[in-house]
This record gives C-alpha cells, structure tokens and sequence, in this order.
C-alpha cells in the first residue's frame, strides 16, 4: 500500500515535471491532418497511425505496430509485465472530424495554440488529446517506477469517426491478441470543470439520406405550380410528420424495445446537477423542445431521437429563381437507446417514408453506418478503482452519466470479446467537439493524466 503511494508519487512528479515537454509533443500529434472521411487525407491517416507507434515505443511499449486493414490502418501494442494482474485493453481513435467550416476558427485547426488555458485545435478533445494522455500516463509509471502495475493492451482505430467499418472484423481476427480483462475508453467528457464522470451508457444510431423525386424536370413554378407536387414540400411535410407535438416519434414499432428507465435510474439522474437555465443561455436558446417527460438530460441520455442533419434541393444560389425542383435531399439519423436495434430501426425508417410518401413523388433511401446503444454495469470493482482514481485527483465526487454520443464498437468489444468498457472522459462542455475551436482544458489534461496513472494502481489492487 506505502509501495503504491510513492509509485504513484513518483510517476505523478515526473508528469508534472514534463508538462511542457508533453503540451509540445501533444502540439506535434494534433498537426497531422487524420480527417478519415476526407480521401485525400490518406496519407496523413498513415503518418498519424505510425506518429502514435513512435509515441507508445518512446513511452515503452516496445512491440507497438501499425496494422493495416481495408481501410485506415489501427495501431495495436502491449506490455505483460504484471502477471497475475488485470490487463486493460485501452481504446481511442486518432482519427477526426472534417474541419469545416474553416472561417469560424481563430487559428489554423492543425496548428495547436493555448488560449484561455486551453488548447485549441482539431482532435485536442476528440480524441487524440485523450488517446495521448494515456500513453503519457503509461510513460510516466515506465520512466520512474519502471514497471506497470497491471498488464496493458492499447487498439487505437483512425475510423471511429466514420462508423469503424473495419474494426468489428480486426476484433474478430485478433481476439487472442485483445484477450483482457476489460476495456478503457477515454473519448467522452466531464461534467463541467472539476466535476469528473465516469459514462455509462452511449446512444446507437442509423443514418439515412432520403431523395424525393418528382416531375423528370426543374419546372417553372408559374407555370406549373399548383398543379405538380413538389419535391421539396413533401419531403418536408414528411420529416415534419415524423414527430407529434410532444417531441414523440411517430414511426410505427420506434419505441417497442426501449428499455423504460426504472425508478432507480431516475434518481440517479436527478442526483446529477443540471441547470437547464445555463444550459439555454450557453446555446442562445429561448426554450428547449424535447420529448416530453423526460428532463434534458434523460432526454440525451436515456431516449431515442430523430433529427435532420441536412436538407437540400431546389434554387439555393443568389436571388430569386421560380422553380418547381424536381428532386429534395435530406439526411436524417436516429439516437438509439438499448434495446433498440439500428437495422431495425432503419428498416422502420425507410418504410415510413416509403409508405407515407404520395405517388406524386418516388422515395429513394440510401443507408449510411449504424451502431448499437450501450449501457454497462457499474458495480465493478474496476469502476470503484476508477471512481476513486478521479475523485482523489480532482478533489471531488464523480458523477455517473449517460451520455448521448454514440461510440459504435463499445458494443462490438461486449459481443465480439466479451469485454465491458469503463469510460473515462476527460472533455469539457465547452470542448467544442466537431466544431470550430475544439479544444482541450490544460488544467483537466494534466490532473486528468494524474488520474490516469492512479487507475494503473487501483486496478491492481
Ligand atoms: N467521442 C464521440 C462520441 C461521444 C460524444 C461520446 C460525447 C460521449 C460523449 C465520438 O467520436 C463521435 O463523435 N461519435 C459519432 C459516431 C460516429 C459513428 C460518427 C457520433 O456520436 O456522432
Ligand atoms: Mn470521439
Ligand atoms: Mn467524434
């Protein structure tokens, strides 16, 4: 017990000594460009994957590789230097989000700059920032103790933010390999600054782009309107018809399998601070509109949603133009909650617009990716490690959350490997992930790599 206090000591002295050094080489990671949507970004997909294998050798993890798949390559290592101890299979993704729009930056979104105590740039939050506190906090036990305290095992995937299409089948391949105990995942966030949380629960979702299509022609809306549907209008009465005046969804079968929250679970939610009044102001809104019933944050936490993500068609360019289009574009995705299934949900999807769409128009559907909801235990001795790993670093309680991101292969680690995952977050509210001005909270960064390193000892307790 003595023996872990100054092992921890020690490895938490050495991360403070390092700062700098460590916010530099944080700088150099967030440079390369991992947009793994963007075709031409493949080559900087490449370099981040092999940047992050120098990363984990230089921390000691000396058999780190890049492993090629079908699409962005995954970056595997280990160290099994404690036998008869746990071993954790730690996830992240280096990949990120698109960076657009480019004008509502402050500064290059590849060129990292501290400002407000934080680190702002593309990926700091979501999620290589994270991915790097966690090799840091393995570097700093390997450099000062010399060995871990538990056996360690790290999969950091460069798709996470297009669906992980290869990475159920890498899990698949590599099971032996991936052999652990259970998972860590730090690609979520805190409640606020100096309120850590550990999450819980994630959403599933399916998305779908559908195309209404018309009259074989743009038309002169003088000429023809009144008489031929338009694309666009239905397309909009249909979206619109997709929820009733209570935020509740009308597609027949949408709820069959949601797992109602029990009493229980309500209170828990009720413990976590919330205030709606701060909330709205924060996002320059008068009122929320959600389901009703339900607080906000069993809204986004615990309830399956519906939303447009983008809608199109028809003169959009300078001035007016008295057209009729002849087609109308929208992308729509559902939220899912367990037990929702998301081909299920998308086969239900497409046949309400399918069925509700009038012969005046065709309905074309096209299925974009999907992943399952999740909801893990929290009576595990390795949440309890976590709990108190955080509370004794951030001076103060850890909130249990149900968050309403969705991180897809959390769900393949249960059912392909059989592993439950403990997510550990370390974003702000204000971390602006997928947005302009992403950022990371230094101050959280750095307690939150103490953290780190307190949950390599308590695990192995
Ligand atoms: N890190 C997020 C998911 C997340 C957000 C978890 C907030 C917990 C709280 C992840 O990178 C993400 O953005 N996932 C996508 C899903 C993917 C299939 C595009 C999402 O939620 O939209
Ligand atoms: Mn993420
Ligand atoms: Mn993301």
């Amino acid at each position: 017990m003595e023996r872990t206090g100054e092992a921890m000591e020690q490895a938490i002295n050495y991360l403070k000594t390092n700062r700098e050094r460590y916010l530099e080489e944080l700088k150099a990671l967030l440079a390369i460009p991992s947009i793994s949507s963007d075709p031409e970004r493949k080559g900087a997909m490449m370099e981040c994957a092999e940047h992050c294998t120098d990363l984990l050798k230089a921390a000691g993890i000396e058999n780190a590789a890049v492993k090629e798949t079908s699409g962005h390559p995954v970056v595997t290592g280990s160290l099994m230097d404690a036998p008869g101890k746990p071993t954790i299979l730690i996830y992240g993704h280096l990949d990120v989000q698109p960076v657009d729009p480019l004008d509502l930056w402050e500064k290059d979104p590849f060129e990292a700059h501290v400002k407000n105590d934080r680190l702002v740039a593309r990926g700091t939050a979501d999620d290589k920032g994270q991915v790097f506190m966690h090799i840091k906090a393995v570097e700093a036990v390997l450099k000062t103790v010399g060995r871990l305290p538990v056996n360690v095992k790290f999969i950091l995937e460069s798709e996470e933010e297009i669906g992980s299409p290869n990475l159920a089948s890498f899990l698949e391949a590599n099971k032996d390999m991936l052999n652990a105990d259970f998972v860590v995942v730090s690609d979520s966030g805190m409640l606020a600054e100096g309120k850590p949380a550990i999450t819980y629960g994630l959403r599933g979702m399916t998305y779908l782009e559908i195309e209404v299509t018309g009259p074989n022609r743009d038309l002169h809306s003088g000429t023809y309107g009144g008489a031929v549907a338009n694309p666009a209008e239905i397309l909009v009465r249909l979206l619109a018809s997709v929820k009733d005046n209570q935020g509740r969804i009308l597609i027949p079968g949408f709820y069959d399998r949601v797992i109602d929250l029990t009493g229980e679970e309500r209170e828990l939610f009720a413990k976590v601070p919330h205030d709606d009044a701060k909330y709205m102001s924060d996002l320059g809104v008068e009122e929320l509109w959600g389901e009703a019933g339900y607080s906000t944050r069993e809204q986004t936490g615990t309830r399956p949603t519906f939303e447009v993500n983008g809608i199109y068609g028809g003169f959009t360019g300078h001035g007016a133009k008295t057209v009729l289009p002849a087609r109308a574009t929208a992308k729509v995705s559902s939220r899912l909650v367990p037990d929702q299934d998301p081909d299920e949900i998308v086969e239900l999807t497409e046949k309400f617009f399918r069925d509700n769409a009038p012969k005046s128009v065709s309905v074309k559907v096209t299925r974009f990716h999907g992943g399952r909801p999740t909801v893990t235990p929290i009576d595990r001795p390795y949440i309890k490690a976590a709990e108190r790993a955080l509370s004794e670093s951030f001076n103060h309680e850890v909130y249990f959350l149900r968050e309403g991101g969705s991180i897809p292969i959390v769900a393949d680690f249960k059912t392909i490997l059989g592993l439950d995952s403990l997510l550990l977050g370390y974003a702000l509210p204000d971390a602006r992930t997928h947005s302009p001005n992403e950022n990371i909270h230094l101050p959280t960064f750095y307690t939150g790599m103490e953290s780190l390193v307190r949950c390599l000892y308590y695990f192995a307790e």
